[in-house]
């Protein structure tokens, strides 16, 4: 497409100008044409600069994210070579539970700007105000049913990777599936399914990250336990930037699973900060209290009880009770 194309340009260039007959000429348009599509691309939410005898400069970029441009960065194959961006919806989730129903593909990404009814782990509401990040990604793993835990923590390595390369941010993952930094919440994983006995139909990976969001419009309880990457880093962050960097990761480490799951369940555990420690996993109405001393070949959390019994939990809220160890590489910021 010649907007995303002129978009491509106009980002090569890093703040130079690209004359708009250099931009007609190889993109085969006219000079006219050329001049639309920048109105386009403004009307977007891109600022850019037009200099008579210079030509076009970008100068900043929208503050949602843009398909086109996410297209562009994130080079769009595999997990998100389909991307379906809404402004307000109830909940990414639910929507890719639609979208996958009707026969929408392996690797389609639904993302929105704030969610009217986000959903949480363990019943729980997520709230959504603009200023993060929510998507929810439709998966057709050909695994068995019991291996579906798996791909949550899939998510949460390519997470906690992303939010590592690409925000400088040393996170780690607590069991399962939150993603902390220094203890705080910076990005959960709810994952849904709808399946078979013997079959996954599809799964639904819903990631919410903490990006830029004003901690102020969290409740109380929850802000207390919770921070962003604008907080974390001390400046905001191009959201769109992010979401390329994290598809990327997600296809990575999709592409992993569905060779040789091990190797997810390796990179787990170096970025894991529950193994090692005495915890407490509560939720369904009771709580137990053991050593974490692992994660088996479905994902589930192995303590050791105090009578030196092995339990297997497979869901549940932890909390770390004595720590042991400096948990994952590298905690503390980059
Ligand atoms: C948790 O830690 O409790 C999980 C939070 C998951 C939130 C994400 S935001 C995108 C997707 N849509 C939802 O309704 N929930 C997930």
């Amino acid at each position: 497409m010649i907007h995303d194309d002129i978009l491509k340009r106009l980002r090569t260039s890093r703040g130079g100008f690209v004359s708009g007959a250099q931009l007609a000429e190889t993109l085969g348009v006219s000079r006219a044409a050329v001049w639309k599509h920048i109105k386009a691309l403004e009307r977007d939410g891109y600022g850019i600069e037009a200099v008579p005898s210079k030509g076009y400069r970008l100068l900043s970029l929208p503050d949602r994210i843009v398909a086109g441009d996410l297209a562009v960065r994130s080079g769009a194959r595999g997990i998100g070579r389909s991307i379906v961006l809404r402004d307000e919806v109830a909940s990414t989730n639910t929507l890719a539970m639609e979208l996958a129903q009707q026969g929408a593909e392996d690797g389609t990404v639904v993302s929105a700007e704030s969610q009217s009814g986000g959903k949480g782990r363990l019943g729980r509401s997520w709230i959504s105000p603009r200023g993060n990040l929510y998507l929810s990604v439709i998966l057709r793993p050909v695994v068995p049913v019991h291996k579906a835990p798996l791909l949550t923590l899939m998510g949460a390595v390519a997470v906690a990777s992303t939010l590592r390369k690409h925000s400088g941010i040393a996170a780690g993952i607590k069991w399962p599936n939150d993603i902390l930094v220094d203890g705080s919440k910076i990005a959960g994983l709810l994952t849904e399914m709808s399946a078979e006995p013997d079959r996954i139909r599809h799964i639904v990976l819903g990631i919410g990250v903490n990006v830029n969001m004003d901690l102020r419009e969290l409740p109380v309880d929850v802000r207390r336990a919770s921070t962003t990457i604008a907080a974390v880093a001390g400046r905001d962050f191009d959201r769109t930037a992010f979401l390329a960097v994290l598809l990327t990761e997600l296809d990575w480490w999709y592409s992993r699973f569905l060779k040789n799951e091990a190797e997810v369940l390796t990179a787990w555990q170096e970025l894991n900060v529950t193994l090692g420690n005495r915890v407490t996993v509560s939720g369904f109405g009771h709580s137990l209290e053991g050593a974490a001393l692992g994660i088996d070949a479905d994902g589930r959390l192995i303590l050791k009880m105090d009578d030196g019994s092995l339990r297997p939990v497979a869901a549940g809220d932890v909390t770390i009770v004595k720590k042991h160890g400096h948990g994952p590489r590298g905690q503390g910021r980059r």
